[in-house]
């Protein structure tokens, strides 16, 4: 296989992971950075998936080199975590506009190609707090709850055309977005999950790869945690 794929915030962390896991596929990887040098391997455009123009900039270079986006990975995404009475209304509309409207731009561009080629594969990366809630992440977690919802009308809205959409729920995953968190919130979080770890980003990636594979080809509007048991029952 030697798809054009494209994962945003592909540079670091989870996304780094699944870029590696589609090329070392044979895949032709574009991925997404917005700042310093991005990893060598990869097609990298410079793009903040907050603004329109940036991504419509991204989608031109990536089909000029590697042809449309075949295979769309939303991982890019941001916390701003506070509690309700001091989050304040640009906390709660920057994390928004990054995870939920950030993805609806670049899930919105990649489908113009995905319907001329009457086939697609798009993954939302949400999170197992998207369903469970956590305190002090009400805009993360908003955010992230919207994506199932926005993925499951697409599901329906696309199906017939052959593209798939899919959620992929990651529990707590080592990278920089959970080094923040001290040694007592690691070890109460990790108390909680079943496995009793936190989870690898190659362990996320290898679930977005099937999901883009031929063996999901009947998977649709699924939403798939990959999280060490945390999120069961939700
Ligand atoms: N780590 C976890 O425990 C965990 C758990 C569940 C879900 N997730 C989700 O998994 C995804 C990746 O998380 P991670 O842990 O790998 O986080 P990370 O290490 O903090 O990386 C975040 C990535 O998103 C990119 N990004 C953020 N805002 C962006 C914007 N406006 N435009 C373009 N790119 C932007 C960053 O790019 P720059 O390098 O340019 O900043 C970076 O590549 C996120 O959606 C996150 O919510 C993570």
């Amino acid at each position: 296989m030697s798809r054009s794929v494209l994962v945003t915030g592909g540079n670091r962390g989870i996304g780094l992971a699944i870029a590696r896991a589609f090329a070392d596929a044979g895949d032709k990887v574009a991925i997404t950075y917005r700042s310093g040098e991005p990893p060598a391997g990869f097609l990298a455009v410079k793009c903040d998936i907050t603004d329109a123009e940036q991504v419509e900039r991204a989608y031109k270079e990536i089909e000029d080199t590697h042809g449309p986006v075949e295979v769309l990975v939303a991982n890019a995404g941001v916390t701003k975590d506070q509690l309700l009475m001091r989050m304040s209304e640009e906390d709660f509309t920057s994390v928004l506009d990054t995870n939920l409207t950030g993805t609806f731009r670049v899930v919105k561009r990649a489908n113009r190609g995905m319907l001329r080629a009457k086939k697609g594969r798009v993954v939302l990366i949400s999170s197992v707090v998207g369903l469970l809630g956590s305190a002090g992440q009400a805009n993360y977690a908003a955010s992230k709850a919207a994506l199932v919802g926005f993925a499951r009308s697409l599901a329906r809205e696309l199906g017939s055309r052959n593209i798939t959409f899919n959620v992929v729920a990651p529990g707590f995953v080592d990278t920089d977005m959970t080094k923040v968190l001290t040694d007592e919130q690691r070890a109460n979080i990790v108390g909680q999950v079943p496995l009793g770890r936190y989870a690898q980003p190659e362990e996320v990636a290898a679930t977005v790869r099937f999901l883009a594979s031929d063996d999901a080809s009947y998977i649709t509007g699924a939403v798939i945690p990959v999280d060490g048991g945390l999120g069961m029952g939700h």
